[in-house]
């Protein structure tokens, strides 16, 4: 079957030469490409992929547990994978086998490059195949109506917030390119450092990182946890599952007869080889740590319903819809739910004084502690435990719920939980959305740009149907880092005596947020206000060491940990991201043509540094070249990095039907009420302050000026009296 119809391309090629008119077929291969022929492929790609996760599980079987507590352990919970995503991910591997196998058996003879194939294929449609049916039960299944769905809220996992493509958004879904994809055989085969032309991303890490202090004195530490907190709301990106059982793997075992087994036989283990000159991880010569894991990332099936390359899957919703701190399952959400007067669950640690009360923790036995079961917090987001300062701005938030959800119980006694939960939630994720529009934007883009770039909350949003909430890749993989480059190691907390033995560091408190005990509700009050005072460290190349040799660490003896930059360069090549020079034309910036032109773009003494390591300027990855640009005007980034977060969050607002000031979501007596919220006043509200600045994101210069006692009117407050009254006709919440 199938050598007839290979004989019958090449009887059509010989055709198409005789006649001299190659782009007849050339162009257009793939519309004859036979469905039965495809069939066949695919057939074929489920049997190997069958048998490869049998061959695997064999491979796991000899293999211990990971160590609860190291560093690999930590790595794990960043980084693992839901259940919902299980088929989507396994379906997605077909495809992408698929696809390579159409590209080798059919389009390469063509004489056209893998990645024009990779392209042509994303126009062969995978209706009609076998796999049509699976796609479009993923995302086109029409079983799952909108149609008498409840309208006034947010889906947990970003379902039919667009009612016509309803799986738009969705948590599980791929994230979207704003370049084609580069991937070594134009599918998904990732660079080889050892045959390619791009540096290993350890050694990128060990020639530019620094870890010098480089405070930025205008801003405050809020900023760097405000980016995280906001980048986990709208990415969560998880590892491939191995076997059967879909088990996360340590492709870096320490007995090194396994860990080359690993890395023969399970294609998504691309651990980083630690290069020998590598001083921190090889102190000497004899071979202390070789090999950093890194799993990738797991796939997700494309949501065209095509062949293609291979795109990633993004555990959270794109939506910036607070599912950090309410989870993206109803399993998920109960858990956290009191289900009762609409609250969140808490540990009350001093009587009726909600400023006090710390999340639930996590005493179920389901690997989200690096230290085992009640050594960390349940939350929406597995990595609310990564930064104990993290942490404490998901406690303001659980406690900020929860005083809504009060206010709106004083207003109409007779709401049930479910309503209570409901609105409560409804307004946090518009404060959330307020905040970051209002206050985070123009502190990191600029206050000018922001208004002029459609990011001004001058005029209401007006919600477009035809646009994508889909997080891009690049911002995702390539842009959010930057905000490990702010973070500090010392944990400022305020009332300093209480911790004699000095500050807490990071390094210690990494994944293990209760370290500080019975302390813990003190901590995280005085956490909040050191964010507010602390300055922040600049956007650059100098990262805390904390981050960068003691990631995932913490033994408190030195021990080794991971790099976070190598593992994010790791994962943009994962992803094939393409790099800098790529995204500075997409931004419409200059090109590089001369030396002269990239050390003009780029900090000082950068340049030859990355000539070094780089063979062509046009090499450089994405994240590298974006954290060494210049900054432009009041920004705190680069051109290109701003230009890539500018696009994500235009969309992240006009693709949302609930952005907070879309007509018809608040009443305009509500909505009036939302304006009026800062950071400064959720503080303010839930941490036990007297004081506080107007502009938390901002250092002023003069403490003393900007400083205002909490009751003042300048830190106004939402009103919740009248709430449910003069709501207009097209409203659509609780009336
Ligand atoms: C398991 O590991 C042991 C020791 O490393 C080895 O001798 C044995 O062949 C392995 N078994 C399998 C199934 O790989
Ligand atoms: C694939 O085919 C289906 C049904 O024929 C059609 O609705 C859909 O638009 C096609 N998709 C693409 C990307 O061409
Ligand atoms: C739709 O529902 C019917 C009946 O419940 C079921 O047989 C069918 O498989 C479903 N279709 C999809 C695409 O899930
Ligand atoms: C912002 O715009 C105003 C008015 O056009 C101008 O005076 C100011 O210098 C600009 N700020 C920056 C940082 O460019
Ligand atoms: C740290 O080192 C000390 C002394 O070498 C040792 O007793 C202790 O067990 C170590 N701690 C951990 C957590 O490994």
């Amino acid at each position: 079957m199938k050598r007839t119809s290979t004989s019958i391309i090449i009887i059509r090629l010989l055709i198409c030469t005789v006649i001299f008119v190659p782009p007849c077929c050339t162009e257009n291969w793939y519309l004859e490409l036979d469905i039965s022929d495809v069939n066949q492929e695919i057939q074929k790609v489920v049997e190997i992929i069958e048998n490869r996760y049998r061959s695997e599980d064999i491979i796991l079987s000899n293999i211990s547990r990971l160590i609860i507590g190291s560093p690999v352990y930590g790595q794990m919970i960043d980084s693992m994978p839901s259940k919902e995503g299980h088929s989507g991910s396994r379906n997605a591997e077909i495809i992408y086998e698929v696809t390579r196998s159409l590209k080798n058996t059919y389009c390469l003879s063509y004489g056209l490059s893998d990645i024009q194939c990779a392209k042509d294929l994303t126009k062969v449609n995978l209706t009609g195949t076998t796999l049509g049916e699976m796609c479009m039960a993923e995302y086109h299944n029409n079983n799952y109506s909108c149609i008498g769905k409840d309208f006034d809220y947010r889906s947990l996992d970003g379902s039919c917030n667009n009612l016509k493509r309803k799986y738009l958004g969705k948590a599980n879904t791929p994230y979207k390119r704003l370049l084609f994809p580069v991937y070594k055989d134009g599918v998904y085969e990732m660079p080889n450092i050892n045959d390619e032309m791009l540096p290993n991303p350890r050694l990128v890490s060990t020639n530019l990182v620094k870890d010098e202090d480089s405070p930025d004195q205008t801003k405050t530490m809020m900023m760097a946890y405000w980016s995280i907190f906001i980048g986990h709301d709208l990415s969560h990106t998880t590892v491939s599952t191995i076997g059967k059982e879909n088990r996360f793997v340590n492709c870096c075992d320490k007995d090194k007869s396994i860990q080359y087994s690993l890395n023969k036989n399970i294609r998504s283990c691309k651990p980083i080889f630690i290069p020998d000159e590598d001083r921190f991880f090889k102190p000497d010569p004899f071979d202390y740590m070789n090999c950093m894991n890194y799993v990738r990332s797991r796939p997700a099936v494309r949501s065209d319903c095509t062949f293609g390359p291979m795109e990633q899957m993004n555990q959270a919703t794109h939506y910036l819809d607070a599912s950090m701190i309410y989870g993206t399952t109803e399993q998920q959400t109960l858990s956290l739910r009191q289900m009762s007067l609409g609250k969140l669950l808490v540990q009350k640690k001093r009587f009726i004084i909600p400023s006090w009360d710390i999340m639930p923790l996590e005493t179920t036995d389901t690997n989200v502690c690096q230290n085992g079961p009640g050594t960390c917090f349940r939350a929406g987001d597995i990595r609310a435990n990564a930064l104990p300062q993290l942490n404490a701005v998901h406690t303001l938030w659980v406690r900020e719920h929860n005083r809504v959800a009060g206010e709106l119980y004083k207003e109409k006694i007779f709401l049930t939980d479910e309503e209570l939960f409901q609105e409560a939630k409804k307004i946090v994720t518009a404060c959330i959305q307020h905040i970051t529009y209002n206050e985070w934007l123009p502190a990191l883009l600029g206050v000018n740009y922001t208004k002029e770039n459609g990011l001004g909350l001058g005029q209401r949003t007006t919600y477009d149907e035809t646009a994508d909430p889909t997080v891009s890749n690049s911002f995702a993989t390539a842009i959010l880092p930057f905000a490990n480059s702010m973070i500090s190691d010392s944990i400022r907390i305020t009332d300093t005596y209480l911790y004699p033995p000095g500050q807490p560091t990071l390094k210690e408190h990494y994944n293990k947020p209760l370290i500080l005990g019975s302390l813990v509700t003190h901590v995280i009050n005085d956490m909040l206000i050191g964010l507010t005072m602390q300055a922040t460290q600049k956007v650059d190349m100098l990262f805390t060491q904390s981050i960068t040799n003691y990631l995932y660490s913490i033994d408190p003896n030195d021990s080794f940990g991971m790099d976070i930059l190598s593992l994010d360069i790791q994962r943009s090549r994962d992803h094939g991201i393409p790099s800098y020079t790529q995204f500075r034309k997409y931004c419409g910036l200059t090109d590089i043509e001369n030396v002269q032109d990239l050390s003009e773009i780029m900090v000082e003494g950068s340049a030859d540094k990355l000539l070094k390591l780089y063979k062509t300027w046009n090499d450089i990855d994405l994240l590298v070249g974006a954290l060494l640009e210049k900054h432009v005007d009041d920004a705190m980034v680069g051109p290109t990095m701003r230009c890539i977060i500018k696009e994500q969050f235009v969309r992240t607002r006009i693709a949302d039907r609930f952005f907070y000031d879309v007509p018809g979501v608040f009443s305009d007596y509500q909505l009036e009420n939302i304006r009026k919220v800062t950071l400064a006043r959720v503080l303010c509200d839930n941490a036990d302050i007297e004081l506080m600045t107007l502009e938390v994101f901002s250092r002023p210069a003069v403490y003393d000026h900007s400083v205002h006692g909490c009751i003042s009117t300048l830190i106004p407050n939402m009103k919740f009296i009248g709430w449910f009254d003069k709501l207009e006709d097209n409203f659509f919440g609780i009336k």
